[in-house]
Formats: C-alpha cells, sequence, structure tokens
C-alpha cells in the first residue's frame, strides 16, 4: 500500500466514524425524554415543616440539643427538599443530557433521596420521643418481639449496637414483604435501608443528634433515647405496619 492509498482510506474511515457518530446522536436524540415545555407541567409538592413533632423536657437529652438538632438538620432537610422539587419542575436539569457517572439531573435525584428520607426518618425520630417515657409495648407488638428478640431487652440491645456499628440510624422495622420484625442500620438517611420496611423504633445516630450533651460519646446519649420512648407511638406504627 503506497502513502496515496493510506491517505485515501484514513480519509473514508473518518468519514465513516463522523457518519456513525452522526448515527448515534440521531437514535439519541430520539429517545423519549421529555421536552423543556412537558417538565414545566410537573407538579411541585412541597413539605411543611411539622413544629408540633419537637419534644422538650426529655430525659438526659437537653432542649438545646433537640433545638439545633429541630431547627437546624431536620428544617434543613426539608429546605432542601423543597429546592430540588422546584428544579426538578424547571429546566435546570437536562433530561436528554442525564448520565449515571456525573449530570445535574442525576445530582438532583441522588440529593432528592437523601433529603426526603432526611425529612422522613428525623419525623418518626421527633415523634417517637417524650419526655421520660410513655406506656409499653402492646401485647401484640410485644409478643412479636420476643418471638423474634427473645425478650424486649434484647431488642433495644440489638438497636443499641446497630447504632454503635452505624453512622446514621438505627430502627425496629416490621418487613411488610416477609411480614417479620428486623433491626436495620443506616450509614446515611438513603443508606441501607431495606425496601418495603415499616419503622416503629427509630433512633437517630448521627454526631449532630448528641454532640450538645455528649461530645462524641454515643452510648450514653443511646441509653437516654430508651427513656424517653413513647411507646403509644411506637404500638400505632406496629398497628399500621401489620396491616400494609
Ligand atoms: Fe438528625
Amino acid at each position: 500500500m503506497n502513502r496515496r492509498d493510506f491517505v485515501k482510506i484514513l480519509a473514508l474511515s473518518t468519514i465513516a466514524t463522523q457518519s456513525y457518530a452522526m448515527e448515534i446522536l440521531e437514535k439519541e436524540e430520539k429517545k423519549p425524554i421529555k421536552s423543556k415545555k412537558e417538565v414545566s407541567k410537573m407538579k411541585v409538592v412541597k413539605l411543611q415543616p411539622k413544629d408540633y413533632l419537637k419534644p422538650k423536657g426529655l430525659v438526659g437529652i437537653s432542649d438545646e440539643q433537640i433545638e439545633v438538632h429541630f431547627e437546624g438538620h431536620y428544617k434543613g432537610y426539608v429546605a432542601k427538599y423543597n429546592e430540588i422539587q422546584e428544579k426538578l419542575a424547571s429546566d435546570f436539569a437536562d433530561r436528554s443530557k442525564a448520565n449515571q457517572n456525573y449530570s445535574e439531573y442525576r445530582a438532583l435525584k441522588v440529593e432528592e433521596s437523601f433529603n426526603y428520607m432526611g425529612v422522613i426518618l428525623h419525623e418518626l425520630y421527633f415523634e417517637n420521643l417524650i419526655g421520660g417515657g410513655k406506656g409499653e409495648p402492646s401485647k401484640e407488638l410485644k409478643t412479636a418481639i420476643e418471638e423474634t428478640f427473645g425478650s424486649v431487652d434484647n431488642c433495644l440491645n440489638e438497636i443499641k449496637a446497630t447504632g454503635i456499628a452505624c453512622r446514621g440510624w438505627s430502627t425496629l422495622s416490621y418487613d411488610v414483604y416477609n411480614k417479620m420484625l428486623f433491626v436495620n442500620g443506616f450509614d446515611a438517611h438513603n443508606q441501607y435501608g431495606f425496601v418495603g420496611s415499616f419503622p416503629l423504633i427509630v433512633l437517630d445516630v448521627y454526631e449532630h443528634a448528641y454532640y450538645v450533651d455528649q461530645k462524641n460519646k454515643r452510648p450514653p446519649y443511646i441509653d437516654a433515647f430508651f427513656k424517653n420512648l413513647n411507646w403509644d407511638v411506637i404500638n400505632q406504627r406496629y398497628e399500621r405496619a401489620i396491616k400494609a
């Protein structure tokens, strides 16, 4: 092959490559991704902070600790979730550029999950706390706990161990698929939660939940948490869960 032939082949292959690239681009453009006009019709659902859930007068968890946790952290998740909803309903993130490695749309979907789960878990956490605790496990829940863990104390011990082993949350949850109780640990609001789980007891173990009172000591905070459990709320959650 002489130089003239090689250059000719190279030129042809370049044209072929360009043609192939154009074909891919045309196929990409035909993907059924919503237009900006359609996206702008999406409903924006905004959340409101539930101030009535803020507990006061807990044993071993100060009002000052609850105040920064509720006003600073919980309300921060509500605000960011709402901001993300506005962006999802606008042309901020081009759906045609959605990409799993990086894209603005992916960033919104990932952080939507983080902030929404942050809102829900915090509401469940604050709701299951009351100063000095209230009530006791219902007969039905107590039986289910004893069948699963041997005793209520063993169950609480599992929640505590999981709360020390994980970085975000420890929950006693009910699995609506296999109709059973289990303890579920999370490293973040949206990381390691089991699909189909219905949280009954929700323990926040992020440092922001105890740093005002305990600095970096988590176990005494968890012990205090157990002294403030509102079993009336937990029993109601169980009743709803077993009907799900
Ligand atoms: Fe928290």
